[in-house]
């Protein structure tokens, strides 16, 4: 079994963070998606991964994972204009070759591995294993018709009229038959070659296409708010108590993680959240669901269910909530009464 990882894509929807940075390596309470990713990927015994990447976001997509091995993993780097989900698999060939393989969007986020769903792909010999969840608006997603045995009947990509309430997470397991339904498939209205094309054909064709449905939690992190929510999932599950950087008259309640060189002045964290390092936090309280980059500074603030990225600077806000702030931002009050004053980027959003 191989893996390919998709982090290509434009990330049209995460602008403007993504003018600057691959949707795939936001941080998560202060990790990348795309390390959630690769985790799971090493956990299920898998080493030969193919990344897939973009023209502007390629370079920094290898700088971050480089060769693998702080996964325990060998990645193989495979350059793609992005043409779909299904086009990625076509570039791809050459590495896939006659292989089984799973194919992981490098930004979905889902809360437990993906052994189990390998060990039932091989076990019934299939050659088509997709994975839902029930959503409760289904008009944004590829949805799926099943029979009673999970067989895939049907797939149909945002329905204006869904058959049912289930969406196709982001997570594939192919027999090599997926090649043969690829070559079939002709590019959509918006010029893409898409996955669910694919496995429709993969049905068509009277191919082994089976669904399992997820009992645990799932996120596309394509927008803002889902970051937001994807950071207070991975925060309530797995931040812990850790208190590394320096405290000084500061209240620290509950399971929060300050990394080194973090410095607390006269300040409260409420927990979950993640300060990390050489953050500088004073005179501000810092809600639950927060996560702070690296040498971000907090000054006079009160902040809550957010994610600041690294160096971002907040200071006199009196209460900063469901926010994303990018790499440097800053966000400052200022002392003239009723005037707003703003330098915001491109396809930025401000709410008043
Ligand atoms: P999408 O979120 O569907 O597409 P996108 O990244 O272009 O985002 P937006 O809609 O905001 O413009 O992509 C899902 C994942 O697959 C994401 O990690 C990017 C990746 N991808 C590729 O690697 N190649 C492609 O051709 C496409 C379309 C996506």
């Amino acid at each position: 079994m191989k893996a390919l990882v998709l982090s290509g894509g434009i990330g049209t929807r995460l602008r403007p963070l993504t003018f600057t940075t691959a949707k795939q390596l936001i941080p998560v309470a202060n990790k990348p998606i795309l390390s959630y990713v690769l985790d799971h990927v090493s956990a299920a015994g898998i080493t030969d991964v193919a990344v897939i990447t973009a023209p502007e976001t390629g370079k920094e997509v290898k700088n971050y994972v480089k060769n693998g091995s702080a996964w325990k993993v060998k990645v193989t780097y495979i350059p793609q204009e992005p043409l779909g989900l299904a086009h990625a698999v076509k570039t791809a060939r050459e590495f896939l070759a006659e292989d089984d393989f799973v194919m992981y969007l490098g930004d979905n986020l889902i809360g437990k591995g993906i052994n189990d769903l390998i060990r039932r792909f091989e076990t019934e010999k299939l050659d088509t294993m997709i994975l839902l969840k029930e959503v409760e608006d289904p008009t944004r997603f590829g949805v799926a018709v099943l029979d009673d045995e999970d067989n895939v009947k049907k797939l149909i990509e945002k329905p204006k009229e869904p058959p049912s309430n289930l969406a196709l997470v982001g997570v594939y397991i192919f027999s090599n038959k997926i090649h043969q339904a690829i070559d079939r498939i002709k590019p959509s209205w918006r010029g893409e070659l898409e996955i669910t094309d694919a496995i429709q054909e993969m049905v068509n064709l009277d191919f082994r296409v089976r669904a399992e449905k997820l009992d645990t939690w799932w996120l596309d992190t394509g927008k803002k708010d889902d970051i937001l929510v994807a950071n207070a999932k991975i925060l309530d599950s797995y931040v812990k108590r850790q208190i590394n950087g320096k405290t000084i008259d500061s209240r620290v309640e509950g399971r929060v993680t300050i990394k080194k060189n973090a410095e607390i002045t006269n300040s409260t964290i409420r927990g979950p959240s993640i300060i990390g390092k050489h953050c500088i936090i004073k005179n501000s309280f810092i809600g639950p669901y927060t996560s702070v980059g690296d040498e971000a500074k907090i000054i006079d603030s009160s902040v809550e269910y957010c994610v600041i990225l690294e160096n971002a600077l907040i200071t006199g806000v009196d209460r900063l909530e469901e926010s994303l702030i990018g790499r440097k931002a800053k966000v400052s009050k200022n002392h003239k009464k009723r005037v707003l004053k703003l330098n915001v980027g491109d396809y930025s959003e401000v709410e008043i």
